[in-house]
């Protein structure tokens, strides 16, 4: 059949936007080359040591990290949302019922409209993600949703929420502040091309829920999770991955678009799992993820020489949301409940953009007759 396919593929970018940069942006830096995370100015190892994820979201909100004063009034805001967003959930219909738990946020957040304060709206929309997040674990395992408590630390009520206990709320606190924000990323894209259309805030978070809830992006620690089961024992996992890759199947937990090195936030991550082990939680799993990831890297490396596919975030993110009391169910919309601040961040940066994001395609379809 005669096609319009012009010859060349010349001005096409590649099929999955490499090395496009789509945006100028002040909000975080990449270096895939050196594996540097940098947001507003701060290395993610630092954030991560010293941050709570409401100085992250204020940081990425306003570009600075806040004074206590500061701190602590958004503390208390960010409180009192989680308590107007709990009383939304009579409304939110059959949402919680869904077995799926992007599913379930995304259905649930639907539910909320933006007021149109911008401010407001950030803050309201990511106290609900937690709540919403949060109250589907309980009702997936048979509970009546918990009521947010207001003087706690986001994190910590996050979890305390959603499994009934904040035991490890440090380990939590390292994931969020860690998760929250990562450069031009499929789901902050997704954000970023509804809020260029004039659209609201909850409609642009909607879609970073649909974007993040893929295999590729954000829906991998589960399955991270379900690939340390299948392995079992540290002496198994280089077998293991073998016969995966020899099979055609990917390893979850690595490779990734940017980093050419070890994701910085692996690290970030498993010095957080550390932590929890030296108070005697999660170290067979540490031994046995460990051993996996060298294994994986090694037989990565031997089939790929041409292309370094290290460890990426998600590989650590599915031991410390383990071992911090998650159910794996949960790993990708806690993941959303992180990332919910960066995608605030950017749909505001868009905004003052205020240009709408329409890229063309070239057509190769069939010529008209
Ligand atoms: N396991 C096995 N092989 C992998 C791999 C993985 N995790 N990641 C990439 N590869 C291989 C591909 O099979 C491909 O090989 P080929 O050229 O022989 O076909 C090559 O590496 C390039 O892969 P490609 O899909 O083009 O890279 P990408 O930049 O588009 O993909 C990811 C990045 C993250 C989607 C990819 O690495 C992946 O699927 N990882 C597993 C899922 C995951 O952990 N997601 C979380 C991301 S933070």
């Amino acid at each position: 059949m005669k096609t319009l396919e012009r010859e060349t593929t010349e001005g096409v970018a590649a099929s999955g936007l490499e090395g496009i940069e789509a945006a100028r942006t002040a909000i975080s830096d990449v270096d895939g080359d050196r594996g540097r995370l940098t947001i507003a100015g701060h290395d993610v190892e630092d954030l991560a040591a010293l941050a709570s994820f409401e100085d992250v979201c204020l940081l990425l909100w306003d570009g600075r990290l806040p004074a206590d004063a500061q701190r602590e009034r958004f503390r208390q805001a960010l409180g009192r949302a989680r308590v107007r967003a709990y009383e939304r959930l009579e409304g939110l219909g059959s949402s919680l019922q869904a077995t799926d738990g992007m599913d379930a946020l995304r259905a649930a957040v639907s539910h909320l409209a933006a007021e149109g304060d911008e401010r407001e709206d950030m803050v309201s929309v990511t106290a609900a993600a937690a709540v919403f997040a949060a109250a589907w674990c309980r009702v997936r395992a048979g509970h009546s949703p918990l009521v947010p408590d207001p003087e706690r630390g986001h994190a910590a009520d996050y979890l305390r929420m959603a499994t009934g206990g904040a035991d490890h709320a440090k380990g939590l606190e390292a994931y969020l502040v860690t998760a929250a924000e990562h450069g031009m990323n499929a789901s902050t894209f997704a954000a970023r091309v509804v809020a260029s259309t004039g659209s609201d805030l909850v409609s642009a978070i909607v879609a970073g829920i649909g974007a993040l809830k893929g295999p590729l992006h954000g829906g991998a620690p589960g399955l991270v999770l379900d690939m340390l089961d299948a392995i079992g024992e540290p002496e198994r996992a280089a077998d293991w991955v073998e016969e995966e890759l020899r099979a055609g199947r990917r390893l979850m937990g690595m490779g990734h678009r940017i980093y050419r090195v070890r994701d910085p936030r692996a690290a970030v991550l498993e010095k957080a799992v550390e932590a929890l082990e030296r108070e005697g939680v999660a170290r067979a799993r540490l031994r046995l993820a460990r051993a996996t990831e060298k294994a994986a890297q090694d037989a990565l490396a031997a089939r790929h020489p041409e292309r370094p596919l290290r460890t990426n975030v998600e590989f650590y993110t599915a031991v410390l949301l383990e071992a911090v009391g998650l159910p794996r169910e949960a790993f990708t919309p806690t993941f959303a409940v992180a990332r919910v601040a960066g995608w605030c961040a950017h749909v505001a940066e868009q905004r003052r953009v205020g240009k709408l994001i329409r890229p063309s395609a070239r057509y190769v379809g069939p010529a008209s007759s």
